[in-house]
């Protein structure tokens, strides 16, 4: 087939950031560190192997044990976590690759295994409907606490501490994770925000964990190593706001007054739907943020071509389709098949469903 024309395989650069091409590798929890929540050799050579992307995002990473959404997932609460990450950047940096850790905590999302018997915090005391995967298997998500005003800032320095230790283990920048209903997120919306302090009520209120978490990042990292996810109409894990536009409105406002530089922009429902209620035009957002916009969500090749020519969004995220493609970018280029991973490989496992899925190259040379 002939190369498309693009320029969506072209080296591009944003916020002083070279990029070998404008495909990034979505955030993807792979749940596959050791006990202590290290990263290691192994999660070295899944993103080295991904690393003709022009950015990788990281998995989620729990900014502390009670802030991670299940067992085995490589965390940066600790010093004894760096070296692991530390692993993984220098094998991505000797493929020429820029590698983004996404910051994450859960919030209600967590369980209290994880947090030595403490229940899961969150704005408003809340139980999340269905079961939490957890060391000891499937459990029902318990209620969490809302967090006292005293408490704010602690969560404030979680996230600082974390970037810190992003910036030693060798990370090109850091995501905020605020999407999803994780703690960021339920803090912007108000089915889960019902506080009545400084962090609740109005939408001002209701962005300034947002807003002070970003300050904390920014101060660490600087605004062009900075970036945040948002999903603004997506639903995943019941996020709900009755009224998303002049919210994500406002928080990319302040985005901009940040000078935050990278905004990862899930457009539509995670992984189902590229449309949602109540809805409004994401696209708003586009023209709004003064940053790079990097899309995401059920993208394809066409999709991706597409965006690029009408300049929709300057990078496309894809998610799924890098878990079974090491080599998505070569494969798109080409309008080669992609191959399918099954849910099942999505979560644990070690290598099998991780590491071992062949480049097309090593495909052809197996038959
Ligand atoms: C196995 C799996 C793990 C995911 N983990 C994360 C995550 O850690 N952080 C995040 O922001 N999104 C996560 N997502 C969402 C993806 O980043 C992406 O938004 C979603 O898969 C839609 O993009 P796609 O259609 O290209 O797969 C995950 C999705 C899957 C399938």
């Amino acid at each position: 087939m002939e190369p498309p024309m693009t320029d969506l395989f072209d080296p591009c650069e944003f916020n002083g950031v070279r990029l070998k091409n404008r495909i990034a590798l979505s955030p993807l929890t792979r749940t596959r560190s050791n006990d202590a929540g290290e990263a290691g050799e192994l999660q070295a050579l899944y993103y080295a192997q991904r690393a003709s992307a022009g950015l990788l995002i990281t998995e989620a990473t729990p900014v502390t044990p009670g802030g991670r959404g299940g067992p085995f997932i490589p965390g940066l609460w600790s010093d004894d976590q760096i070296a692991g990450w530390r692993q993984v950047t220098d094998a991505v940096h000797a493929k020429g690759g820029v590698i983004f850790c996404q910051l994450w905590h859960a919030g209600r999302l967590s369980h209290s295994s994880l947090s030595g018997g403490e229940p899961p915090v969150a704005p408003s005391a809340m139980r999340q409907p269905g079961q939490i995967f957890t060391a000891q298997g499937l459990q029902p998500y318990e209620e969490a606490r809302a967090l006292r005003l005293d408490e704010m800032q602690q969560i404030v320095e979680l996230f600082r501490a974390a970037a810190v230790r992003a910036k030693q283990a060798g990370f090109d920048g850091v995501e905020l994770h605020a999407a999803h209903s994780y703690l960021i997120d339920a803090f912007l919306r108000d089915m889960t925000n019902k506080r009545n302090d400084a962090y609740g009520g109005s939408i001002e209120n209701r962005a300034r964990l947002l807003v002070e978490v970003l300050q904390a990042i920014i101060g660490v990292w600087g605004p062009e190593r900075t970036a945040i996810r948002l999903a603004p109409i997506g639903h995943a894990y019941q996020a709900w706001d009755s009224d998303p536009e002049p919210l994500f409105t406002y928080v990319v406002e302040r985005l901009n007054e940040l000078k935050v530089g990278w905004l990862d922009l899930v457009e539509g429902d995670t992984g189902i739907s590229r449309t949602a209620e109540p809805s409004f035009d994401l696209q708003k957002l586009r023209r709004l943020f003064k940053g790079a916009l990097i899309a995401n969500n059920l993208y394809d090749r066409d999709m991706a071509i597409a965006a690029r020519a009408a300049d929709t969004a300057d990078i496309i995220a894809f998610g799924r389709p890098f878990i079974a493609n090491p080599d998505l970018v070569e494969r798109l280029r080409q309008g080669a098949p992609l191959a399918v991973a099954p849910p099942a490989a999505y979560y644990g496992g070690g290598a099998r469903g991780y590491t071992d899925w062949p480049t097309l190259e090593e495909a052809a040379a197996k038959v």
